[in-house]
């Protein structure tokens, strides 16, 4: 008879008792510690110049996709990933992994405003250079801090080791889920978003090679994703064979209280503090809002643990983590497409008031890395160290000044600091974002802006002239062309061109502006955070402080 009953009962509603292993922590190691580690001259295993008969090796010329291809290369696809399936799916297009803010794999972007531009060099213009500066693949999460994965399954598991946790419904694959998720470093996934941006790079951009008389200097930071994501981008730039001999790499300290242009935080005392954390004050007042429906509906498939909402931006970052980590995650389907937008709109929130244009520190934190693009395109080198820029480092032969290719690696929160240093005001068009609902004129989208292995490229071109001298500049973000009008000088252009000596000048009219000293170092609170939107401190307040 009980069992009758039970028959009758759809699986999904039974509550389901949980192991008290719920949450808990599980790793790997490899390889074995017993099987010790592979050495290069083992001669039960030779490699391939003791072994000889590698066949042809001639590799033909460079490739130049830039120049000689009629349509843009675009990437649309996650490789391995499994593309999650939101809650209650559509007939839409709808996208979860468009909706994870930063940590969103990266994609190229369809436009930034100019939808008859793309990447390819425009009739009339000639490449004579490239600056690209690109973010670290797809990582770990860092932090067990509220609203984190390590912090949602400590206090899952918590909960199962009192013996009280049920769930049921779209909640019943916790019952046996763990965390498996490591911490900060570059993931598998990562590690192709790197190699697949060195390889594109190449195609794209080869044919600059012939440009060098000497080895390509690349730079990178010390942490270990940072090291991890340079190289591979140079496995793939360069090939397996020759990565560690065809260019040198430069690894710039990333610590508290060292100077470094690609992690300028370090040496911001008001980065690292309320005035930096602002982005999570705003975020909070938002999640308040947009995960009320949410928390109601998981609250009735789970016994045994009040939900927070904490405890559910942990779960949608979960789903962001575990997706770029280890391809495939259940917490994506257990939220539905406003969700989605929500937790897109909450990351926007961070950046736009924690490393963005409505943060008062953060145009100084992109001053080091826009004196060293203008010493760079002007060939003249920093006499003066008043930001983030290192004098030890600051030679020919850390700091080349006449390369055809700049290769720098950094933040996803340095690159959109230097953004607003460098006054890209299309993205902050419309003004400081509501922490209440998303506005429907929004331009400030962090996963266009710095999705993992997002790329910005700066091409210096010579157009409509016979002389080599460059003419002209314009920026590429995510293989989009990026509208420079907030340049002076830069005049709106259909292909996102400026004049080359307009953009100097104008870039150096927007640091004079900046004041680096205040910014970073002054004792202050945040205004009416309305009053922000070029990511300084509004000069006409500082008397007050
Ligand atoms: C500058 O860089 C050098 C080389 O990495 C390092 O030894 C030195 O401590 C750095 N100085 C500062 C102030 O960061
Ligand atoms: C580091 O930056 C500070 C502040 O801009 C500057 O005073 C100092 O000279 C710099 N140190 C080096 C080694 O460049
Ligand atoms: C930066 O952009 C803003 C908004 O377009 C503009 O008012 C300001 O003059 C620009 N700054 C510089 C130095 O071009
Ligand atoms: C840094 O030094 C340069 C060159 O002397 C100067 O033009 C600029 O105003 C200084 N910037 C700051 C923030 O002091
Ligand atoms: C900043 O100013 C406030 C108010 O005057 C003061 O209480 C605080 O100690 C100051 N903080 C620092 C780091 O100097």
């Amino acid at each position: 008879m009980r069992l009758s009953i039970l028959l009758l009962v759809p699986a999904s509603c039974v509550a389901t008792r949980v192991s008290s292993f719920a949450g808990s922590t599980s790793t790997a190691v490899f390889p074995p510690p017993a099987a010790g580690t592979a050495s290069p001259n083992d001669p039960d295993f030779p490699d391939a110049s003791h072994v000889g008969n590698a066949g042809a090796t001639p590799t033909g010329d460079e490739a130049n996709v830039i120049a000689t291809a009629r349509v843009a290369p675009k990437v649309k696809t996650y490789g391995p990933l499994v593309k999650p399936r939101p809650l209650n799916k559509g007939q839409g297009s709808f996208d979860v992994l468009q909706h994870l803010g930063n940590l969103s794999p990266f994609r190229s972007v369809d436009s930034f405003g100019l939808p008859d531009s793309d990447e390819l060099i425009p009739d009339g213009c000639k490449l004579n250079q490239v600056h690209l500066l690109h973010r670290h693949g797809a990582r770990y999460p860092n932090g067990q801090s509220e609203g984190t994965p390590a912090a949602f399954a400590s206090t899952l598991h918590a909960a199962a080791s009192k013996g009280k946790l049920k769930v049921s419904s779209r909640l019943r694959f916790l019952q046996d889920w763990t965390f498996k998720l490591g911490a900060d470093g570059l993931t598998p996934f990562g590690r192709q978003e790197m190699l697949d941006l060195g390889v594109a790079f190449r195609v794209k951009y080869g044919e600059l090679l012939k440009g060098f008389d000497k080895l390509p200097v690349f730079r990178t930071t010390s942490q270990a994703r940072m090291v991890d994501s340079a190289l591979n981008f140079a496995v793939g730039f360069f090939g397996v064979q020759n990565y560690l001999q065809d260019y040198h790499q430069l690894i710039m300290i990333e610590a508290s209280g060292f100077n470094n242009t690609l992690a300028s935080g370090a040496v911001c005392p008001n980065a690292n503090n309320a005035i930096g954390n602002f982005g999570r004050v705003q975020n909070a007042k938002w999640a308040n809002v947009y995960l009320q429906p949410a928390l109601k509906r998981l609250s009735q498939s789970i016994q045994g643990l009040d939900l927070t909402i904490s405890d559910l931006v942990g779960m949608q970052m979960t789903c962001a983590y575990e997706t770029v980590a280890l391809g495939y995650s259940s917490f994506c389907r257990i939220f539905n497409e406003k969700e989605w937008e929500g937790f897109a709109y909450w990351n926007d929130l961070l950046f736009w008031y924690s490393f963005g244009p409505g943060n008062p520190s953060v145009a100084a934190q992109g001053v080091g890395y826009v004196q060293e693009l203008l010493s760079r395109l002007s060939r003249t080198p920093i006499s003066t160290f008043n930001s983030s820029t290192n004098s030890t480092l600051a030679n020919d032969i850390s700091f080349p000044l006449d390369q055809p290719m700049y290769v720098d690696a950094t933040h996803d929160s340095v690159m959109t600091a230097i953004f607003t240093t460098m006054n890209f005001t299309s993205f902050s068009r419309n003004g400081p974002l509501p922490v209440d609902r998303i506005p429907k004129d929004q331009t400030y989208f962090v996963q266009k802006l710095a999705p993992f292995a997002s790329n910005l490229v700066g091409q210096v071109l010579s157009c409509n002239t016979d002389s080599a001298e460059s003419t002209h500049i314009r920026w590429i973000l995510n293989d989009a062309v990026v509208p420079l009008t907030g340049i002076q000088g830069c005049r709106t252009n259909k292909d996102g061109l400026c004049p080359l000596p307009a953009f100097i000048s104008g870039l150096q009219q927007r640091l004079a502006e900046i004041d680096y000293e205040f910014d970073c170092f002054a004792n202050y609170t945040i205004p009416d955070p309305d009053l922000i939107t070029d990511g300084r401190f509004p000069p006409a307040l500082r008397k007050n402080v």
